[in-house]
């Protein structure tokens, strides 16, 4: 009886380890702040509808977040854009927070140097 479990103890403990680190490396992935514009909650929740799944433009007349324009755009220029709306874009000033937008804005200016 005993030395049943002398022999599991050492093939469990490394199985148990492994899948502690494989679950670890999978919720890494999904931190927002590391991953593209189109993966990221709030984008996909408040501009998408306007924007585009893909960023590249739908409906209500949000163009395309991958163009030359936005890429001559300034950071703040686009973080400007984003705060206090402009035209029939709204303001996201009160509705995001300030880490939010910059996440936003790295994100498409990311989107806009391939
Ligand atoms: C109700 C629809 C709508 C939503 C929602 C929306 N936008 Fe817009 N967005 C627009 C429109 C329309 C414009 C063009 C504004 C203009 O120049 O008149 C625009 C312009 C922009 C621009 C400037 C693009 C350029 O070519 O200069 C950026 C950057 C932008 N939006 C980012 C965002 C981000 C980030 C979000 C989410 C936080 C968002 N938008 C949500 C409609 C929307």
């Amino acid at each position: 009886m005993n030395d049943n479990r002398r022999f599991a103890l050492p093939i469990i403990t490394p199985a148990v380890c492994f899948l502690f680190f494989a679950l670890t490396a999978v919720s890494a992935q999904e931190t927002p702040a590391n991953g593209t514009l189109t993966a990221n909650p709030v984008f996909r929740d408040q501009c998408a509808k306007c924007h585009g799944k893909t960023a590249e433009g739908r409906s209500f007349g949000g163009p395309s977040l991958v163009s030359e324009k936005v890429a001559a755009t300034s950071t703040d220029d686009l973080r400007g854009f984003i705060l206090n709306g402009r035209g029939r874009m709204p303001k996201y000033g009160g509705k995001l927070t300030s880490e939010e937008i910059d996440t936003l804005v790295q994100q498409i200016k990311a989107l806009n140097k391939k």
